[in-house]
C-alpha cells in the first residue's frame, strides 16, 4: 500500500492497488453529461427531446445547504467536499474543480486522464467502498461530503468484494447534515426490467427501509429512460437514486462493518442473478443484477410474477370531470400487490413534483386503482396512454381485453411509440 502526495500542488494519492489500464466503456463524460444524468427524470416520451439542457449551476448548489467541515490537509479552509464515486477518466471533478471552490475527491480501479490530475484533490484507487485506502478514506471522510456524485460507478459494478447496497450504505454515511448524493445507477439491459444491482422490487423496498429507519438518511429510487451508450438504439429504463441527509436529522455513527452486517441480516445476503445474455458486459465489470436473501429463504431470480398474480382487472373513468382513465386491479397476494406497487412508484410516483397518478391501494380486497391525470386528446387516447405507461412497469400486464372496451386499435402516435 502506498500514499504519495505530490507536495508541489499539494494533491493526494491513496491506493492499495495499480490502476486499471482505461477498458472499452463509457467513462469520459463530461459534468454536462453528469448533470443530465443524475438531475432530468427522463420519461420515455422526453427521452429524445436534447433540447433540455442541463442545469450545471443549480446542480452544484445542492452542496451549498450542507455543512461544512475543516479537515487538515485536504480542506483546512472547510470548503464544500464533492466526492465521485467511479470517476472514470475525471473530467466532471475536472470541471467542478475549475467551476468551483470545491474539493474535490474521486474513487476508481482505472487509470484517468492525466491532464485531469491536478483537479483532483485526492484521489483514491481502491474497490469502495471495502478496499483498505477506501476504507481509510471514508473513514476520514464520514459525515463531511457535501455532495456525492455516481455514474455507473461503484454501486452498478460492486460485485464480489462488496455490492451495490453497501456502496450504497457508506455512500448515504458519507454525507455531511445537509449533504446530497445523485446517483445512477444501471439496469440490466436485456435481462428482466425489474432485475438490478440493488436487487428486485421487494428487496429495494428494504434498502430503503433500511437507509432511512437504521442510517436515519432519506432515500429515493426511481426510474429514468437512458439513450443506451453500450448499446446503441437501446434504451436504458436506469435508477436514479437521491440521497439527503436532513440538516438536524440524527444519524447513526455505528462502525460500518457492523451497519454491512444489520443489512446482510435485514435485506439480504447478496448472489449475483445469472445472466442469459452477454449485453453490458466489460470483462469482470459486467453489469449484473443482484439479489438479496433473507435467512431462511430461496434466492429470488426471477421478477414476482405480477400477471400471474392478477385476478382481475376493471376500468372506469374518474375524477372531477370523469375524464380520468382509472385502472382498479386485483391480485391474489399482498406480496405482489405492494411489489407492484414499489415498481409503479419508482416509474412514476417518486421524485415528482407532480404525479401524473392518483394511486388509491385497499387492502381488504389486495387492490389498486390507478387514475391517470395527464391531459390527453380524447378519452380514448387516454385510456390508451394510461395502459402503455402501466404497462411499461410490468409488460403486457393489462391486454386489450381487459381494458373493458372491448377491441380497439391504438391511435397511430401510440403504435409509433410502441414498436421503438
Ligand atoms: C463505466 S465507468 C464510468 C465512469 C464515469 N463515472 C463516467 O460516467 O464517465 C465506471 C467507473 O467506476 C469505477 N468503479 C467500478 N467499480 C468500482 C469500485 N468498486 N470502487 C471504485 N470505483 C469503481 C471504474 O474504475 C470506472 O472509473
Amino acid at each position: 500500500m502506498f500514499t504519495k502526495v505530490d507536495a508541489k500542488k499539494n494533491r493526494k494519492l491513496l491506493s492499495d492497488r495499480e490502476p486499471e489500464l482505461a477498458i472499452e466503456w463509457p467513462q469520459s463524460r463530461l459534468l454536462a453529461d453528469y448533470v443530465f444524468l443524475l438531475l432530468k427524470s427522463w420519461s420515455f416520451e422526453t427521452l429524445s427531446n436534447e433540447k433540455q439542457l442541463p442545469e450545471i449551476i443549480g446542480f452544484l448548489a445542492l452542496a451549498s445547504h450542507a455543512k461544512r467541515f475543516a479537515l487538515a490537509e485536504i480542506n483546512p479552509d472547510s470548503k464544500p467536499i464533492v466526492v465521485d464515486i467511479g470517476l472514470g477518466d475525471g473530467f466532471a471533478l475536472q470541471e467542478i474543480k475549475k467551476r468551483t471552490d470545491f474539493v474535490t475527491v474521486g474513487f476508481g480501479l482505472h487509470e484517468i486522464n492525466p491532464e485531469n490530475k491536478p483537479f483532483i484533490d485526492l484521489l483514491c484507487y481502491s474497490s469502495f467502498p471495502k478496499g483498505p485506502k477506501a476504507r481509510e478514506l471514508f473513514d476520514l471522510l464520514r459525515g463531511k461530503v457535501s455532495l456525492v456524485v455516481e455514474a455507473y460507478g461503484a454501486s452498478t459494478y460492486a460485485k464480489g468484494e462488496s455490492n451495490s447496497i453497501e456502496s450504497l450504505i457508506a455512500a448515504s454515511l458519507l454525507l455531511a447534515p445537509g449533504g446530497t448524493a445523485k446517483l445512477i445507477i444501471s439496469c440490466i439491459l436485456k435481462e428482466d426490467r425489474d432485475q438490478s444491482p440493488m436487487g428486485f422490487a421487494n428487496q429495494r423496498q428494504r434498502l430503503v427501509t433500511f437507509i432511512q429507519r437504521v442510517l436515519g438518511i432519506d432515500i429515493v429510487i426511481s426510474r429514468t429512460y437512458i439513450k443506451s451508450l453500450v448499446v446503441t438504439g437501446s434504451f436504458c429504463v436506469d435508477y436514479h437514486v437521491e440521497i439527503k441527509r436532513g440538516l438536524e436529522a440524527s444519524v447513526s455513527d455505528k462502525p460500518l462493518d457492523e451497519l454491512f452486517a444489520m443489512a446482510r441480516e435485514q435485506i439480504g445476503h447478496c448472489d449475483l442473478v445469472p445472466k442469459t445474455t452477454r449485453f453490458g458486459e466489460f470483462g469482470f465489470y459486467n453489469i449484473q443484477g443482484s439479489t438479496y436473501t433473507l435467512e431462511g429463504q430461496q434466492p429470488q431470480l426471477h421478477a414476482l410474477d405480477t400477471r400471474a398474480a392478477l385476478v382481475s382487472s376493471s376500468f372506469r373513468f374518474s375524477g372531477p370531470q370523469s375524464n380520468y382513465p382509472t385502472f382498479k386491479l386485483e391480485f391474489n397476494s399482498m406480496i405482489i400487490l405492494q411489489d407492484f406497487i414499489v415498481r409503479f412508484s419508482e416509474y412514476y410516483l417518486n421524485n415528482k413534483d407532480k404525479p401524473e397518478w392518483i394511486v388509491v391501494q385497499n387492502p381488504v380486497d389486495t387492490s389498486v386503482e390507478l387514475a391517470f391525470t395527464r391531459p390527453s386528446k380524447g378519452l380514448v387516447n387516454a385510456m390508451y396512454q394510461a395502459r402503455l405507461e402501466i404497462n411499461r412497469v410490468v409488460p403486457d400486464l393489462l391486454t386489450v381485453s381487459n381494458k373493458g372496451f372491448g377491441e380497439m386499435e391504438p391511435p397511430t402516435d401510440l403504435r409509433t411509440i410502441k414498436s421503438m
